[in-house]
């Protein structure tokens, strides 16, 4: 497919973040799954039910502006993130350690998030689509809060062991 302007940029990202988020979707059950502390099993619980709504969100997104769709694409990065941490899990038994994984490769998975919904808010701007760029906000937000969220409990967790 060739890209010919920013809107054109804007419905390709939009695309490939729907299906980041539908992954991630299928990714977080069997992270809370193979985690130890409850504190973080609860967290990724609670970031499931989040983009659940995120997803919601980027059909609103869509709707806010005239003309355009979310195309069926696969968003290759996610995939690989998801395997990776789907290795560490296969290589690790459950506890500190293996907790200790869990929240660096669901700290990349966010900070992937964060860089493509920064992009998104951007181009949405750029483009005049107040109503999307707003919407856009509100995950970026969620995103941001989960990554400080997910550096707590590394700490946290860090500091469990040395006790
Ligand atoms: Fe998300
Ligand atoms: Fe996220």
């Amino acid at each position: 497919m060739v890209i010919k302007n920013a809107n054109e940029l804007f419905v390709r990202l939009l695309s490939e973040t729907n299906s980041a988020e539908k992954q991630i979707t299928r990714a977080l059950p069997k992270m809370a799954r193979a985690a130890d502390d409850p504190k973080l099993v609860d967290a990724f619980k609670h970031h499931l039910d989040e983009t659940q709504g995120q997803v919601e969100r980027l059909e609103k997104v869509a709707d806010s502006v005239p003309d355009i769709r979310i195309k069926r694409l696969k968003c290759y990065a996610m995939e690989s993130l998801i395997e990776e941490g789907q290795e560490l899990i296969e290589a690790t038994e459950k506890g500190a350690v293996r907790d200790a994984g869990l929240i660096g490769a669901a700290q990349k998975v966010e900070h992937y998030e964060i860089a493509t919904y920064g992009t998104l808010c951007s181009l949405a701007e750029q483009l005049g689509y107040t109503e999307a760029k707003n919407i856009l906000a509100e995950t970026l937000k969620e995103e941001k809060s989960t990554d400080d969220k997910l550096t707590t409990l590394a700490k946290e967790n860090v500091n469990k062991k040395a006790g």
